[in-house]
């Protein structure tokens, strides 16, 4: 079984002829990836993460994170972007709904930190902390990012006040580039166990590194099956693979055809609440890679049919920019049938043996025609069931579309100027040394 992607619901939207003109562009792009001689090719070394990850180094992760699951009840995972993204995406999607809440677990409970620079969440992180048994994966490839490193002094002290100096030590474990940045000097400081993200490899194309694979493994969650997905689609996707065979290559032509057209927003379904943080991870992916030099698809995304009762009106009959990409998860993995009730005052009974599943097949079938007919062009990407392998398929799917899609757009997608701007205004406005000029002429402004 494998992930599917069905474009059959676009096709009102982008003609045959269109479709085709698009063949070529998408052809050539996966061929520049694949050939290294594109914008920003000093970061391609996610094209081939999963096959080239070896047997020691997965026996590595496997080893730390049975290090911490042994030692520890929670967790925490410091890292912003692409340095906790992918983590969250897939531990979400694997994760009990209530684990936060279960009294007894088997895995420890893995929590997030310096993804914001909020002071109550920091507090209240703190407080939860306070005599628990907790490890610590500081992730930060560029090792000087003010909020991972922020939240990291805190929770270091911490550690180290509640479990003594040496013991902290040996709970830290931190996952940064091979030589640059503060991380990697703290950590060769201290002698915490480190692991490396390669020069070649940006943060939002980072999940098949340790970056994603440690925090899963101390999650509980079998790093070998993401690998095995991925790497398939890593055979799948290549340049050698047929247009109208090939996933990423058909993903990144369609959504550049409807872009062309003026469905400037991509909003990524899901129907199935656990895959919140994937459209998380996918907004990062897209967003970053894409949104540069005035052009680029918008990334949204929903949970349905939460999202039914508030956004799906404006899908339904708003302006007609929008083009929508299901993520549609085809077997639950547990069962619950709705039962029959002999008053049916609440008139449920036409629904009683089915199972809650069928419902909600229903309302995603009937959600797909309804915004069809809207004028709302639907891709659907189908996953047989919520399980690593598929994890696994659908990131290097979307990593390599993502790929394939910026060059067809003629934009670099694995830089990120942008992001610089407003760490420039924060640093001048904290007055951090050497931006002596820059805090001048920020408050000039204000
Ligand atoms: O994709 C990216 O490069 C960014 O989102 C980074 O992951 C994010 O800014 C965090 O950077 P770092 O890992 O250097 O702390």
């Amino acid at each position: 079984k494998t992930i599917k992607l069905n474009i059959d619901k676009t096709s009102n939207f982008v003609s045959k002829d269109v479709l085709d003109s698009y063949e070529k562009r998408a052809n050539d792009a996966n061929s520049l990836l694949h050939e290294g001689i594109g914008l920003g090719n000093d970061f391609l070394g996610w094209l081939h993460l999963p096959s080239s990850i070896s047997e020691a180094e997965i026996e590595e992760l496997e080893a730390t994170a049975k290090t911490l699951r042994d030692n520890c009840e929670v967790v925490v995972v410091i890292g912003i972007g692409g340095s906790y993204l992918g983590a969250k995406a897939v531990i979400d999607a694997l994760s009990c709904s209530f684990d936060a809440m279960q009294a007894t677990r088997k895995n420890p409970l893995i929590v997030y930190a310096g993804h914001n620079i909020c002071e109550d969440y920091l507090f209240e992180l703190q407080s939860f902390l306070k005599n628990k048994k907790f490890g610590i994966i500081s992730i930060s490839k560029s090792g000087t990012t003010t909020e991972p490193a922020l939240a990291f002094r805190l929770l270091r002290e911490q550690l180290e006040a509640q479990q003594g100096k040496a013991s902290a030590q040996q709970l830290i474990v931190a996952v940064t580039d091979k030589a640059r940045g503060a991380l990697r000097t703290l950590a060769t400081q201290e002698g915490y166990k480190t692991f490396v993200i390669e020069d070649s490899v940006g943060g939002r194309y980072s999940v098949l590194t340790p970056v994603g694979l440690l925090p899963i493994a101390v999650a509980g969650f079998s790093i070998r099956d993401l690998i095995a997905g991925a790497m398939h689609f890593e055979n799948l996707c290549g340049p050698e693979i047929p247009f109208d065979q090939n996933p990423a290559a058909l993903y990144a032509a369609v959504r550049n055809a409807l872009y062309q057209s003026g469905k400037k927003t991509e909003i990524l379904v899901n129907f199935h609440p656990k895959l919140h943080y994937f459209n998380e991870w996918w907004k990062q992916l897209y967003g970053e890679s894409e949104g540069k030099e005035n052009k680029g698809i918008f990334p949204a995304a929903v949970d349905f049919t939460t999202d039914l009762h508030s956004m799906g009106q404006w899908i339904q009959q708003g302006e007609r920019t929008i083009f929508e990409t299901v993520v549609s998860v085809q077997q639950s993995n547990h069962e619950v049938r709705v039962p029959s009730d002999e008053a049916n005052l609440d008139g449920l009974n036409y629904l009683a043996g089915k199972r809650v599943d069928e419902v909600n097949k229903m309302a995603e079938l009937g959600t797909m025609i309804a915004h069809v007919d809207g004028g709302v062009p639907n891709l659907k990407l189908e996953l047989p069931e919520l399980k690593e392998l598929y994890l696994g398929q659908m990131i290097y799917f979307f990593e390599k579309a993502c790929g394939i899609s910026g060059y067809i757009l003629g934009i670099n997608p694995f830089d990120q100027p942008g992001v610089e701007d407003y760490k420039k205004n924060m640093f001048a406005l904290l007055e951090k040394p050497g931006y002596e000029e820059a805090t001048k002429a920020i408050k000039a402004k204000l």
